[in-house]
């Protein structure tokens, strides 16, 4: 079976070489002359472990190729995937819709077979609509049937998500739609991932409605966190005592700096745009979203508590060690190091930091922080040592050498990836999120 893939993002590109890696012809299309050239050099426009050799395995394989040119990329396509961004538009906080549109109308244009369209962006319910009006405008002779299918993978664990997905969701409001997606989808059905085929506006909002769960289960954890500051508790007991009970689950229970990324902060927004335009609020995502906005400075501040506070930590310096919004990703979007940066900044604090893949990044993001090469360079005369992101490089750090290099043994983890005890001992002030 032939897939067209069109936008060669995150999405796009990962579901486009797993496809083909399950055997399917893939055909990569993107508008970007030099992402498509760069890909044709094996250069990944994005940092996901294992996606370059997935890419190039299938690539060698004849399976999967690239190209700018959408008519001459969807031709012969059975599945036409829309995997364009989404973005927040500016000032409203709606998905700005503007890239799926453009991209359903040209597919109109340039159809020369029967084809389902498949929304693989993340799109507002009833978008699926809006394509399907676009594609019978364009006046295409051909069949097309439009259908929504949602995609679940995280960065930094994007392809074993896609491969070994916890479930499929299909939107379809007809049959021609129906088979061909159970045709797409059939090498995963021998996984036996479970396939949930729904109406055409379900599917659309499965996926924000799952999105806004899981950053109310994150934000719930995180007060959570500061209220066992406060009393005493200790926040991975808490989460563990409830995780358990199979009601709740376990996961997405790991108190924190606040989510970010480029999915729940843009998401839980649209989400609440829906909502609004449909007066049928969602008052807990609201809250949620707020509590979230208002966390990120607090850790900020947070640091600052631990180099004296305030006054005393005026002129004062500290070493960020890590700065994506999560670990194997360079992805900076929405991370909270960049509020916890401005916060710091905004107090007088100096700021050294280093991160394994972000840095190119996050420079412009926050200029007020030296960008240096490992994190030993990082430590080297700070006030405190701050685990903004929980990268596997710092879960071992040479207590005794942080020691020496640090101007005092300060060690402020917002990711919770050390033994309090264990560190008290090695003699540092040590503060994390939710322990006493
Ligand atoms: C998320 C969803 O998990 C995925 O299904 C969707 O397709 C895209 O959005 P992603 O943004 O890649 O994926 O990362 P994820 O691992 O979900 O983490 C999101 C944010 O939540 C990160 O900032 C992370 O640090 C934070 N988080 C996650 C926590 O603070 N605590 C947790 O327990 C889990």
């Amino acid at each position: 079976m032939k897939i067209a893939m069109v936008g060669s993002g995150y999405v796009g590109l990962v579901s486009g070489a797993c496809f083909a890696d399950f055997g399917h012809d893939v055909v990569c299309i993107d508008k970007d002359q030099s992402k498509i050239d760069r890909l044709h050099e094996g250069v990944m426009p994005i940092y996901e472990p294992g996606l370059d050799a997935l890419v190039a395995s299938n690539v060698k394989a004849g399976r999967l190729s690239f190209t700018t040119d959408l008519a001459e990329g969807i031709k012969g396509a059975s599945a036409i995937f829309i995997a364009v961004g989404t973005p927040s538009r500016r000032g409203d906080g709606h998905a700005d819709l503007s890239f799926v549109y453009a991209v359903a109308r040209e597919v109109g244009e340039s159809l020369s077979n029967d084809a389902v369209v498949v929304t693989k962006s993340t799109v507002p319910v009833g978008t699926g609509d809006e394509v399907e009006r676009i594609l019978k405008e364009s006046g295409t002779p051909h069949r097309v049937a439009v259908v929504s299918n949602p995609e679940f993978l995280r960065e930094g664990a994007a392809i074993g998500d896609f491969k070994r997905p916890d479930r499929i969701v299909i939107g379809a409001e007809d049959e021609f739609g129906r088979e061909v997606m159970h045709e797409v989808y059939r090498p995963l059905f021998l996984n036996e991932s479970p396939i949930l085929f729904t109406s055409r506006r379900s599917s659309e909002l499965i996926k924000y409605a799952a999105n806004a769960f899981l950053a109310t289960k994150i934000t719930f954890i995180n007060e959570m966190a500061d209220l066992c500051e406060k009393v005493g508790g200790n926040v991975q007991d808490v989460a563990r005592g409830i995780g358990l009970d199979g009601r709740i689950g376990g996961k997405f229970l790991h108190a924190g700096p606040g989510y970010g990324g480029s999915c729940f902060p843009k998401d839980t927004l649209a989400l609440l745009k829906t909502a609004e335009d449909y007066e049928s609020p969602v008052r807990i995502v609201e809250a949620v979203v707020k509590v979230n906005d208002l966390r990120k400075r607090a850790m900020g501040r947070k640091v600052i508590e631990a180099l004296g506070g305030a006054d005393a930590a005026r002129g004062k310096r500290a070493a960020l060690l890590g700065l994506t919004f999560k670990p194997n990703t360079d992805d900076m979007r929405d991370s909270p190091a960049i509020a916890i940066a401005q916060t710091l900044a905004d107090a007088g604090v100096s700021a050294a930091a280093y991160d394994p893949e972000g840095m190119e990044l996050a420079k412009p993001l926050m200029p007020e922080v030296e960008m240096v090469s490992d994190p030993y360079a990082a430590i080297d005369g700070a006030d405190a040592v701050v685990i903004v992101t929980e990268w596997d490089a710092f879960r071992a750090l040479d207590l005794d050498r942080v020691k020496a290099l640090a101007k005092a043994p300060v060690l402020v983890d917002l990711r919770n990836i050390y033994q309090p005890d264990m560190v008290r001992e090695a003699g540092f002030a040590y503060t994390s999120v939710g322990r006493s």
